[in-house]
């Protein structure tokens, strides 16, 4: 049996990453975050394109040297052809056809949610991948879903945001609270010294197992303002208990909805994914339920959480041994279901 190499690109959004993967383990996952959204409070569409166009060819060199593999082993090229930026991803996805025409080699389409559940499935000695069915929670800046993942290509959202992605509803929040973007880790890291009752911020009320996360943003933003106008040092103040009740609000929100779909579906494996599941207070709240409610728990080591390639990858490897490969006449997707 020999080994299967792929190079995978992911451009969706604001980092330029690309990850060689051997088999199903990381040989190298290069990630370039893109520094110049921090200053417009938010990514920038326009320069997002651009930046991937500098970076895309300096971070596949930096990963293939990296992972000290020459080209011309690879087996296959994937890449993220969707949801996303459609700018960003045209960036990927046109790379990665040049790539693989170049190369002489096939080309694998993934899904970007698919991968950020996927990224289970990564080898790594700190993870332990998860049995069929599970449950998938994926948080992003883009992105709210519970997802039923019966096997690896077949999945079934069974809830999803009507509004705002629970990454959002961190940057937004942050921003009120002048806080640089992406204010999701800082929020993260205020809150750990902070008291969660300090303020109470409302829990909406949304049917089954969809989310909706515009009312409390408009609710802190209110709260933020009413304060600030009878205390100018309130934010300063209160910082850790804002961010603290802010995250205790949010993580209150996505366990009610996890316990519903436990109910539901009577599946007690639940896997998290996406930037959020970065977040230091669901990841406690999760071990937590391991105890409490006798579930079963799966969270990403930190790396594979956020946007990376290796996620790209993993999923790239599966459709390989399946065969599942794209004709050059593929295009990049800004809107794409699992
Ligand atoms: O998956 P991701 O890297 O990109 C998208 O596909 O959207 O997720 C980025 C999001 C951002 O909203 C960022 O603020 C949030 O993940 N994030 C966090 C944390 N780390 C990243 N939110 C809360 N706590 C964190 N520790
Ligand atoms: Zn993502």
């Amino acid at each position: 049996n020999e080994s299967i190499y792929i190079l995978a690109i992911e451009s969706s959004c604001d980092d330029t990453s690309v990850a060689v993967l051997k088999n199903n383990t990381i040989l190298s996952n290069v990630v370039a975050s893109q520094k110049i959204h921090e200053e417009y409070g938010g990514v920038v569409p326009e320069l997002a394109s651009r930046a991937h166009q500098q970076n895309i060819v300096p971070v596949t060199d930096q990963a293939l040297a990296k992972a000290n593999i020459d080209k011309k082993q690879l087996s296959a090229i994937a890449f993220t052809r969707g949801p996303g930026l459609l700018g960003s991803l045209l960036v990927g996805t046109s790379f990665a056809k040049s790539l693989s025409l170049a190369l002489d080699i096939p080309l694998i389409e993934v899904n970007h949610m698919q991968a950020h559940i996927l990224a289970h499935f990564i080898k790594a000695d700190t993870m332990k991948t998860p049995a069929f069915p599970f449950i998938a929670l994926t948080i992003s800046g883009g992105h709210t879903q519970i997802v039923k993942v019966k096997d690896f290509f077949d999945m079934e959202i069974l809830g999803q945001t009507l509004d705002d992605a629970v990454g959002e509803t961190f940057d937004k929040s942050a921003k009120v609270l002048d806080l640089p973007y992406p204010g999701g880790p800082l929020i993260d890291k205020y809150a750990a010294t902070g008291n969660p009752y300090a303020f109470e911020f409302p829990i909406p009320k949304v049917k089954d197992l969809d989310f909706s996360f515009s009312g409390l943003k408009t609710s802190i933003l209110y709260f933020i303002q009413k304060q600030t106008s009878q205390n100018p040092n309130f934010i300063q103040e209160n910082l850790e208990d804002i961010c603290a009740s802010i995250q205790f609000t949010i993580i209150q929100i996505l366990m009610r909805k996890l316990k519903k779909v436990v109910k539901k579906t009577g599946i007690k494996n639940i896997a998290i994914g996406g930037g959020v599941s970065a977040n230091s207070g669901i990841r406690k709240a999760l071990k937590a339920a391991e105890k409490e409610l006798g579930w079963t728990t799966y969270i990403p080591n930190f790396e594979f959480c956020t946007d990376n390639a290796g996620m790209i990858g993993i999923v790239g490897y599966y459709k390989f041994k399946l065969g599942q490969f794209t004709s050059q006449e593929t295009s990049a997707k800004a809107r794409y279901h699992i």
